[in-house]
């Protein structure tokens, strides 16, 4: 394989992208792929599972970090464990099964078994194969390394010196606050996350999600000509697109005026008094004005609250997904749909409805990004592709030069917010949080490398 991270090559990777630009070629380079499995989903906080999946000890639910298998389960006392989901003996990747309730899990090769808390308490023959001296307390399964949560949602991390996932999230835990805790009780998963394969660049999607509503009205089209989306061609830029740190960022996009034509998200009226009682003022006034809530969390956890419509009806619901690298060129879609755990029984339903007919596995406006994504990889893989740069700079339009917009001091809520969402600047930040992290202790490396 090329050795593409010469130092010399990073160097023009971080002009590059203080230029607002990305080479197009780092969107598929396998070696590219390495690193960032090593250096950024090695030491990031990863999303694994919402608390509501896991409501009764014995509770289940196997996950993956990128290669990792994860076993996630809550134990007799109510907490919550995470183990490598591969058995002490041999290996074998020990439980297959998405979710369920168990007491313990029996390793299928030599039926090694062990419990919710992870240890090894039973061993076939045990006594006569590894005679009285065996110590089984030597043999349980390996704990993933961090395991923390916050609003319910649970992430695990590969790097015990991580820092914490609150000082991680940062900013976001003032919109994950509306997002998630608005209701009394919270979220909850309805059905199990959806899972498929796309060809595409795990990259790729995390910025369509974190950082550009501009392709909406283009990409989209269908839902604008079906009359469902607006046929203004800025309807998707009003608003802010708030940068986070740490390659977080969110676009709360509103409507023309500043305020939503369906406040609170067009969920029940009845609801909005608890809103309020849960959320800070900033955030009550927030939600009450915005249409669309979208973002990222660094590296690959995106989500969408939206409001759609089925049968006349619009809904609200909250769309948490991860991007799992399967390689340069291909990403498994974790899909979960969440919903107020306090909302009316038929408006859940009806917004699951909803939910399917548009970021579903199925859903239209899935369909219509899933092609695209895939069209990126396709166009990257070429010779000619390995001079050619992505640009997040396009001066000819006005709103996405660099220092054409100046953040918004008024808007209430936290981060730098920039009174457009048809703007580069999540993705610049993305970038140079994801450069910041795969450079890191190889730009420092010795004169020799260069
Ligand atoms: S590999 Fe699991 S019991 Fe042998
Ligand atoms: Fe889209």
């Amino acid at each position: 394989m090329r050795n593409t991270l010469d130092k010399k090559t990073l160097s023009v990777l971080q002009q590059k992208i203080s230029e607002g630009l990305m080479p197009q070629w780092v969107v598929t380079d396998p070696e590219i792929h390495q690193v960032e499995i090593e250096k950024i989903f090695g030491h990031t906080w990863q999303f694994l599972a919402h608390e509501s999946e896991l409501k009764e000890a014995g509770s289940y639910v196997t996950r993956w970090i990128v290669n990792d298998p994860v076993l996630l389960v809550r134990t007799n006392s109510g907490e919550l464990k995470a183990f490598l989901n591969s058995c002490t003996h041999r290996g074998v990747h020990l439980c297959t099964a998405d979710f369920g309730k168990k007491k313990t899990f029996t390793c299928p090769y030599h039926g090694w078994s062990f419990n919710l808390e992870g240890e090894l308490i039973g061993i076939v023959a045990g006594d006569k194969v590894y005679g009285e001296e065996m110590d089984k307390s030597e043999w349980g399964l390996r704990p993933i390394p961090r395991l923390e949560s916050y609003r319910g949602m649970i992430f695990a991390n590969l790097d015990k010196n991580a820092m914490s996932l609150e000082d991680y999230l940062g900013d976001m835990k003032f919109y994950f606050d509306i997002l998630l805790g608005r209701s009394d009780g919270g979220m909850e998963v309805r059905g199990v996350p959806q899972r498929w394969v796309a060809n595409a660049n795990w990259k790729a999607l995390q910025e369509n999600f974190s950082a550009d509503p501009y392709h909406v009205q283009t990409n989209h089209r269908s839902t604008v000509e079906m009359g469902i989306s607006p046929s203004d061609p800025l309807y998707a830029s009003y608003g802010h697109q708030v940068i986070l740190g740490h390659g977080h960022g969110i676009n709360v996009i509103t409507g023309a005026n500043g305020r939503s034509k369906f406040p609170f998200q067009a969920t029940p009226e009845s609801m909005w008094p608890m809103f309020e009682r849960n959320l800070s003022p900033e955030q009550y006034d927030l939600l009450s004005r915005t249409t669309v809530f979208v973002g990222g969390v660094f590296p690959n956890l995106s989500f969408v609250s939206p409001v759609h419509g089925t049968e006349g009806h619009l809904h609200n619901y909250l769309n948490f997904r991860v991007w799992r690298p399967l390689g340069p060129d291909k990403v498994e879609i974790w899909c979960w749909f969440m919903i107020d755990k306090a909302a009316p029984e038929d408006y859940k339903e009806a917004a699951y409805r909803g939910y399917i007919g548009s970021f579903g596995s199925s859903g239209t406006l899935e369909m219509d990004d899933t092609e695209t994504w895939a069209r990126i990889v396709q166009a990257s893989k070429g010779i000619m592709s390995r001079d050619k740069e992505l640009n997040y700079n396009n001066v000819s339009n006005y709103l996405m030069g660099f220092g054409r917009v100046e953040p918004d001091e008024n808007f209430p809520g936290r981060g730098i917010a920039y009174p457009t969402t048809y703007l580069d600047a999540i993705s610049r930040s993305l970038h140079e949080y994801w450069f910041e992290l795969i450079s890191k202790d190889l730009l420092d490396a010795g004169e020799e490398a260069k």
